[in-house]
């Protein structure tokens, strides 16, 4: 490993994440309560409400640059090229087929998910003559059940919430009775010290295994960072193969308040010496900027969605993230805070005017009085918080296509992010002696969470 070309690389990356904190730092609903908005160059907006839906797309998607620009904007779209180290191959969508009946009641995403997934674990497998494969958050053990259906292996699925391991075990009888003996599903929370307890149950489980292969399809927050250590904890394990997932999840270490924001610190995050020692190299105070909303945006689907979006698909986008904006602006002006009433916010499919758009957001959201602020005035009543976020509405609306400028240079930062929370996790493996390659392993406009950490060990 060269580590001053890994340093330039983290001190260029977390440079590009200070500059563009209007972006980056900021929650998608806060857009105009922190008024990022306004924070878009001017002479960029020039450039780029000219364009064409398809030229627009090509910049997002594609990274094309005009040669008129303002150096300041090429600047931006060279930086997100040049952060983003990802593998660019795209995989073919219709490469490699589930067999029928594993299809039942899986969407395409997950189709396409689980059989790449277990094509990469069988190739790396058998090049190092692996046979037993312990899958960390089985789910609902799809992955274990394919892999032992087509290639043979017996698989320890780990798994934390007992409803999923119970429902695992019900389809195993259902659909794969052959595979008891083989495909074993146990409750476990797996954290950083679970090493010993691994190494039980597989001993209990599978006695006489031999070589093995830690694997994890969408490990997300702590789990994939806990994954590695456990890899090298653990004599047996040979191979390790991870996709991880919702990277906002990670646990935080440490919240301080401070006047303008809250700074948060990760458990997981850097987890590198490298990173760590760059960030403390050029005083740079990450709790201020890699927080929650970076995190969340490097958990989004890649600008590789925008590659052929239409016109009417970006005005849907538009509208929804400004219309959630305007709940939040309306809700500060007059000291509410939005309470979920159900799981999920606003359907998107009711949503053909403000109006209906309001109407539901009042049916799925609260808006109940801020405690922090000291209350002035009366309660409003439905009627009234109506016909207010409806006037912020038309306040705001003009708003429309500069909330699309917005949008896609904020998912051109998509890539750089996971690129750069991607290469701290390969550094660590590195910094443990430890062979570790990126791959991409899906197609990322199917599956957006598409690239593995395979690592090897003697
Ligand atoms: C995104 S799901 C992926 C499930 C499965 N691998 C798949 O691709 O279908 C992540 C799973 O990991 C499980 N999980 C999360 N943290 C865990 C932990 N610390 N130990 C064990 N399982 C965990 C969750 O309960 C969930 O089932």
């Amino acid at each position: 490993m060269d580590t001053n070309a890994e340093k330039k690389y983290f001190f260029e990356a977390l440079s590009l994440f200070y500059e563009t904190q209007w972006l980056n730092n900021i929650a998608v609903t806060e857009i105009l309560t922190k008024e990022s908005l306004d924070a878009i160059p001017k002479k960029w907006i020039e450039h780029l409400q000219i364009l064409e839906n398809d030229e627009f797309n090509d910049i997002i998607a594609r990274k094309a640059i005009k040669p008129e620009w303002p150096d300041s904007l090429k600047k931006y779209v060279e930086k997100c090229q040049n952060i983003n180290r990802l593998p660019s191959i795209q995989i073919s969508p219709s490469k490699l087929e589930l067999p029928q009946k594993f299809k039942i009641g899986l969407s395409r995403k997950k189709q396409h998910e689980i059989i790449h997934f277990a094509h990469l674990v069988h190739t790396q497998c058998k090049l190092h003559n692996i046979q037993t494969i312990i899958d960390l958050g089985a789910g609902l053990g799809y992955i274990c059940q394919i892999l032992h259906y087509l290639y043979g292996y017996q698989v320890l699925g780990l798994e934390k919430d007992i409803e999923n391991v119970n429902r695992a075990c019900i389809r195993q009888e259902k659909l794969h009775l052959d595979s008891l003996t083989k495909v074993k599903y146990i409750h476990c929370n797996v954290t950083r010290d679970s090493a010993d307890t691994i190494e039980s149950i597989l001993q209990q489980e599978f006695p006489g295994f031999t070589n093995v292969c830690l694997i994890g399809l969408h490990a997300c927050g702590d789990l994939s960072a806990n994954a590695s250590r456990i890899f090298c904890k653990i004599k047996s394990i040979k191979l390790f193969i991870l996709i991880s997932c919702c990277y906002h999840k990670l646990s935080i270490s440490k919240n301080v308040h401070t006047p303008l924001q809250k700074k948060q610190y990760f458990h997981n995050f850097p987890t590198s010496n490298c990173l760590r020692e760059t960030i403390a190299a050029h005083n740079f105070d990450i709790g201020q900027f890699l927080r929650i909303p970076f995190l969340r945006l490097a958990s989004q689907e890649s600008a590789d969605k925008w590659y052929d979006m239409s016109k009417e698909k970006h005005d849907e986008h538009s509208f929804h993230v400004l219309a959630r904006a305007v709940l939040e602006l309306y809700s500060q002006q007059n000291n509410l805070v939005l309470k979920k009433k159900v799981q999920k916010g606003t359907r998107k499919s009711q949503c053909s005017s403000f109006q209906t758009y309001v109407k539901d957001s009042l049916l799925r959201y609260d808006l109940v009085p801020d405690t922090n602020v000291k209350l002035t005035g009366n309660v409003i009543v439905h009627d009234e918080l109506e016909k207010g976020i409806t006037q912020v509405w038309e306040e705001q609306n003009q708003k429309l296509e500069i909330v699309k400028i917005y949008s896609g240079l904020q998912i051109m930062l998509q890539l750089p992010a996971e690129s750069l929370i991607l290469q701290d996790r390969l550094s660590w493996l590195h910094e443990q002696s430890l062979e570790a390659v990126i791959v991409p392993v899906m197609n990322k406009s199917i599956s957006p969470r598409s690239y593995a950490i395979v690592s090897h060990k003697n």
